[in-house]
Order: C-alpha cells, then structure tokens, then sequence
C-alpha cells in the first residue's frame, strides 16, 4: 500500500512553502487516510493536540528595542555537542512510511543543518546506517519487558555511535488511540520496524513497572548519558535532577498519551524552577513556529524537538522536506531573536515573555 503519493517536490519547489503549517497542509494532501490518522494519533478526543497549541498561546513577548541585532547566532550546545540551531529532531517511528529514503533523509537533512536526530526505537531503518550518515543522533529507547531485547537495543546504540540514550518516560502503556486502532496494524505494511526481532516476540511490549530504582539497571548497563524523556511535573524534575540525570525533555508526548494533559509549554516553567539549572532542558509537543521556539528557550528550554513536521516534511519532499522545516523554524526564531532584541539562545530570558492577561 503506498502511503504517499508522489511525486515528491523538488527543492525549488520545496522552498515556495513558507511555513510548517503550509508544509503540513502539502503533507496531508498526499497521505493515505491511515497515515494521517497514525500521524495525527492524538490520545481521546484529540484536546491534548489542541492544548498544546493553545499554550504556546497563553504567552506572549515583551519585545525591547535598540538593541544591536545585526548578527544573530542561533548556535548552543546539547549534553556538550554543539548544534548550528537549537531546533532538533525528534523521534517519531518509520519515517519509511512518508518517504522512501525515510530515517537517512531525515539524518541527511540534520547534517546538513547542524541540528540533531532523536532516533526511534521503531526507526525503519538499521541504526547503523543512520548513523553513518554522520549527523549526531541520540537513540531513542523504549525499555522492553524483555530485558534482553532492551539490552540489545542499548548495545546496538552504542556500537552504532549514538551519543545519548533518550528513555520514554512517558508510555508505561501507549495512550488511547482511537484514530489509530480504527486502522487495525496497517502500519507495519511495508515497512519494516529494524530494531526490534522479526517476528515479534508473543508477549514483547513496552515495560510497564517502571520505577526510579528499576532504571538504575539502565544506568548500570551503558556508559551513555540517558535524557529522561516525558518529565511534566515540577517534583518529578526534582527527583531526575536529584538522581543525576543530566538531561529531560518536558513533553507530552505530541498528545498521544494522555488525554487532557497539560501542555509543555505550560509545564516547563515549573519543570525550570525544579530543576534549578542542574540538568539540561528539552522541549516537545507541538513546535509548530520559530515564536513557539523562542518561548520554550524563554521558559528554561535549551533546545526543542519536532516530531510530526518531520514526517510533513518527508512527505513533501524527502530530505529537502525535512530540511524545510529546520530552516524555516531557524529563520523563524532568528526573526523573533531579533525583535525581541536579542541575539544568542542564551539571551532568552523570561524577560522577553509574559503570560497573557485573563
Ligand atoms: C509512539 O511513541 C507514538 O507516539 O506513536
């Protein structure tokens, strides 16, 4: 079953579209009504997705004027790497289902953009040969209720080059999907998921008993860092930062998990205050402008991920799709930088940001 319909743009005509809003309107025009709705897969009635949007809205700038902005350098660094753009890509499983070069298109477009990929433990191409491609790239890791399986998954990260572990935090079980049990399995036709065993394993799913003791297992297996991914509460930032952990990513989950969560935006703050600058902070969910980006660095954020827009972005037009998407974004912030009177990501403060009245 194809899940796209080609032909897939050009770059020249990849570059007629003039933000991630348009690139997904391209996007959903070409997909299959089951890759759509396994993309949008919002948990419940979908209001998780809708409140992550209206919470980048629940803050606004305080723009300061005549300051120098002539040369705005979007660069910082993540867990010591450095990055050309604090807009990152995130993991988002079988990027082979939007296009056929898949998880190496969006690697390829990361590379080239000095961003980083975040790939999936469901990524549908080997790991070995994402990470050839040579763009620095954390491994995404569900832990497994087969810990044997879990720890290959690590030590194949590991062997590939990946230079962290992102563990979901968040998935002790997947969220209430309606949009994609409608579907039944239709998204493994295909596309093959390369890290985990073929055929599935009877019984193999993501690890539900979880517990800050049972990761010390993890921690005990890999010389990786491990970026706790999914953290929303002020007193589970504090446990993470007080554990050691040297980096989080404030999300939840793109509202594919629980239903009527709060936003990140809105729990980032808080998540902030918590952690008190003794780990790294990330953001997910529902990045869709430059100005959301400027917001999240605003609010204690280091860097974001997206995760849909990459896959738009596949389906329009491959790798420069992806690539697309990270400049716009970059341009995107770089303008809002600039009209905030500012000019490096570590300028952004929660000066230039207030909540809106009401
Ligand atoms: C998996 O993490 C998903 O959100 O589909």
């Amino acid at each position: 079953m194809a899940h796209v319909t080609g032909p897939w743009l050009s770059p020249d005509e990849v570059s007629g579209l003039w933000s991630v809003d348009e690139i997904e309107r391209a996007a959903r025009e070409r997909m299959s009504a089951p890759l759509r709705d396994y993309l949008d897969g919002w948990a419940g009635s979908g209001e998780g997705a809708r409140i992550n949007r209206e919470g980048f809205s629940r803050w606004l700038f305080r723009p300061r004027i005549l300051h120098d902005v002539r040369e705005i350098d979007l660069g910082t660094t993540v867990l010591g790497q450095p990055v050309r753009t604090p807009i990152l890509l995130g993991a988002s499983a079988l990027h082979r289902l939007s296009h056929p070069d898949g998880e190496l298109a969006t690697a390829r477009a990361a590379r080239a953009a000095g961003s980083l990929v975040m790939l999936s433990t469901s990524t549908s191409t080997p790991p070995e040969e994402v990470a050839a491609v040579g763009a620095p790239g954390w491994m995404q890791l569900y832990w497994m209720n087969d810990r044997g399986i879990t720890r290959a998954i690590v030590e194949r990260a590991e062997a590939a080059g990946f230079s962290a572990l992102a563990l979901t935090v968040d998935a002790p079980r997947l969220g209430w999907r309606p949009l994609e049990y409608r579907n039944g399995d239709w998204e493994t036709h295909g596309v093959a998921q390369t890290v985990f065993p073929d055929p599935w394993p009877e019984g193999l799913a993501i690890e539900a008993g979880l517990t800050w003791r049972t990761l010390d297992w993890l921690r005990g297996i890999t010389r990786l860092p491990i970026v706790l991914k999914g953290v929303m509460t002020p007193e589970d930032a504090a446990i993470a930062a007080a554990e050691g952990y040297p980096a989080i990513v404030v999300s939840n989950h793109g509202g594919r998990q629980l239903d009527h969560a709060m936003s990140s935006i809105e729990a980032l703050p808080a998540v902030a205050d918590a952690v008190a600058g003794r780990a790294e902070i990330y953001l997910d969910s529902g990045v869709r402008w430059g100005t959301d980006v400027l917001k999240a660095l605003a609010l204690g954020a280091r860097a974001v991920f997206v995760g849909r827009p990459v896959h738009w972005g596949l389906a329009v037009g491959g790798e420069a799709g992806v690539a697309r998407v990270i400049s716009l974004l970059s341009d995107e912030l770089r303008n809002a930088m600039g009209l905030c009177g500012i000019t490096r990501p570590e300028d952004a403060t929660r000066a230039i940001v207030a909540p809106r009245a009401g």
